[in-house]
């Protein structure tokens, strides 16, 4: 095993769990670099869907509802002028890339398949656990965009909920870049929304629980570059927006139990020619 019966504990408890050091300094320089050529390799022409958390209208689009199974690229909010051109780099612009990352491209594959992972995720209890999503998120230096609170398994419902998150800081991220915040033990509170597909074409939130989040209670998650930070598919989190001058580079996957039920309305989805793997 390679968590100890007192950190299983207190993920229960928490619905969070920090592991330091978790990835060496190599492997997150690996996919940093990967990254970089993917961004260099991508033409921004045509594509200008923004990735917002705020306004679900934009998050509607056939290009974001197309990449489950891709490698796409999605701009920060405030990357563009009123003309719609981009105000910085490319390489200074993106939000995050998703998501099919690890299926799709062979540095992310083998950073996100390791028998380490599959130990963990055997820990964690995930029977059988399938690789669902793989985000590479920017969170750019002067206008990387808030998260607003949320619980992962609105956006990967299952049945019965067996989503867990594994967040990696591939930099130093601290409140001043935009760190993870958490509620510590709002797993608890049970889900408040699922993120779905009209029947008629693009997204809507269907509400389950309308009581607002204790916001007040959120603690940052303050953690050093090859941290991996575990997050119960209940945990409420979010991350403020980047205003300083750094970067704060994560890349994220979501693990889902096999013998879960996953629907056909969910906003995620698949094509049959790739489907969903576990670790091998
Ligand atoms: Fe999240």
């Amino acid at each position: 095993m390679i968590l100890k019966p007192q950190q299983l504990e207190q993920y229960e408890q928490d619905g969070f769990l920090i592991l330091e050091d978790f990835v060496s300094a190599a492997q997150c320089d690996a996919v940093r670099a990967r990254t970089e050529a993917l961004v260099e390799q991508f033409d921004p022409d045509g594509v200008r869907s923004i990735f917002s958390t705020r306004e679900q209208t934009r998050t509607s689009d056939d290009y974001f509802l197309g990449s489950g199974d891709q490698i796409r690229f999605f701009f920060e909010e405030d990357a563009f002028d009123e003309d719609g051109n981009l105000l910085r780099t490319k390489e200074r612009s993106i939000n995050k890339i998703g998501h099919a990352l690890h299926d799709l491209d062979p540095v992310f594959n083998g950073f996100s398949r390791t028998a380490q992972l599959a130990q963990l995720a055997d820990d964690l209890k995930i029977d059988r656990p399938l690789l669902l999503q793989s985000m590479y998120i920017f969170k750019q230096p002067h206008i990387g965009g808030e998260v607003t609170c949320h619980q992962d398994a609105t956006f990967l419902y299952t049945e019965p909920l067996g989503v867990a998150g594994l967040w990696f800081a591939i930099e130093d991220a601290v409140i001043e870049n935009g760190c993870l915040w958490a509620i510590r033990g709002g797993h608890r509170l049970g889900l408040k929304s699922r993120f779905v597909r009209k029947p008629e074409g693009g997204t809507r939130f269907e509400i389950l629980d309308q009581s607002p989040w204790p916001q007040a209670e959120a603690i940052p998650l303050e953690v050093k570059k090859g941290t991996l930070i575990v997050l119960h598919g209940l945990m409420p989190h979010m991350s403020r927006a980047n205003r300083s001058a750094k970067s704060r580079h994560a890349y994220t996957l979501h693990l889902m139990n096999a013998g879960c039920h996953y629907p056909a309305d969910n906003w995620l989805q698949r094509s049959p020619s790739l489907p969903l793997r576990g670790f091998i």
